[in-house]
């Protein structure tokens, strides 16, 4: 059996496809990622890379058109691809929640807010067939978890979501996550509908929770500044894989990946004197992906090898093991 790489989270040659009129989308290309419990993972990388389908994978939310076709999502050592309906039911919203980039699209608009959190902390003990507490300590749990996210829970627990701010439907969705006590918590752009001030209030707030709770944030950002600032270790993806992983340090001190070095050159910096580039180009077509890497339409490093086979993800020789640092390039590549 292949060695655990993440304690908490181990995904490895992860496809995904979606068969559409146009033709098959094949969205993950064998995605490697993992994590250990309590740490901060940044999935980043330009629209479509499929961030979103990899966390929707790991709920396992992807339906029809689209299907797991390949590949081991292990959750604690549990492959979650191999699981039941039911035996899902027990994990999802409990061991894992998600929150999304439009918190009050996610909620039911003709329900107050505490009644949710209510309703949702009864359906999570149902589904894990745990006993129900009184309504009474029902709704003090749902109390604490407004305190919890910063609310006024006097003033929150009986508003309606349209009645919310931005920033407020925010952390009324990360305190129903929170409920939960989940070990990992998928955020997908939760920040990126919000202005600026609310964005550094959520992601502070975010932080000081996993600090407190030790959960899991695999936080997706098309913004490097985002990781930059609130995770321990970032994967970078591009069409379909994770084509760079690391810490924190290595992907922002030493990028391998060409397609790495160009995002990092399209962050702005204070004090930044060169010119700001963009990586010329737009993501593929992931109908018709371009064969062999599938970056080597857009790399300026592209030799003779790259659009014939695919670069295995592979450990970078001399970082140290804390690094976890690994690269999908035949830049890189021993034998090549
Ligand atoms: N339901 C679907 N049907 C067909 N194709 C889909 C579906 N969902 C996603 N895809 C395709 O899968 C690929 C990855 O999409 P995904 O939503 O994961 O990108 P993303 O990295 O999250 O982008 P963004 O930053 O815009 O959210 C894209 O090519 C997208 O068109
Ligand atoms: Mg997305």
């Amino acid at each position: 059996m292949q060695r655990r790489r993440g304690d908490l989270l181990d995904i490895s040659g992860l496809k995904v496809v979606f068969d559409t009129y146009a033709g098959q989308v094949k969205a993950l290309n064998g995605v490697e990622l993992w994590m250990n419990h309590g740490e901060r993972l940044g999935v980043v990388g330009e629209t479509g890379c499929g961030k979103s389908v990899t966390a929707l994978s790991v709920m396992r939310l992807i339906d029809e058109p689209g299907k797991i076709i390949e590949g081991n999502i292990l959750f604690e050592g549990k492959d979650l691809t191999a699981l039941s309906e039911g035996e899902l039911n027990m994990i999802r919203g409990k061991d894992i929640a998600m929150i999304f980039q439009e918190p009050v699209a996610a909620l039911n608009p003709v329900m107050k807010v505490g009644a949710q959190i209510v309703e949702n902390i009864e359906w999570q003990r149902k589904s894990a067939a745990q006993e129900r507490g009184s309504p009474l300590q029902t709704v003090q749990i749902m109390r604490d978890m407004l305190k919890f996210v910063g609310l006024d829970w006097q003033r929150t627990e009986n508003l309606y979501p349209h009645e919310l701010s931005g920033g407020m439907a925010q952390r009324v969705m990360i305190a129903m996550a929170l409920s939960s006590k989940p070990k990992l918590l998928i955020a997908d752009e939760p920040t990126s509908a919000l202005d600026v001030t609310i964005q550094a209030q959520i992601l502070n707030l975010l932080n000081s929770l996993v600090k407190e709770t030790r959960t899991a944030v695999l936080l997706i950002t098309h913004a490097m500044g985002v990781a930059a600032q609130f995770c321990d270790f970032i994967a970078v993806m591009y069409a379909g894989n994770v084509v760079e992983y690391g810490s924190l340090h290595a992907i922002f001190d030493n990028p391998l990946h060409p397609y790495t070095k160009g995002l990092l050159k399209a962050v702005p910096k204070i004090g930044r004197t060169d010119e700001l580039q963009s990586i010329p180009g737009i993501v593929p077509d992931l109908i018709d992906p371009p064969s062999g890497c599938r970056f080597h339409p857009r790399c300026p490093h592209r030799g003779p090898a790259c659009d014939k086979a695919q670069p295995r993800f592979e450990p970078v020789g001399g970082e140290s093991e804390a690094d976890r640092h690994h690269v999908a390039c035949f830049l890189y590549q021993k034998d090549h």
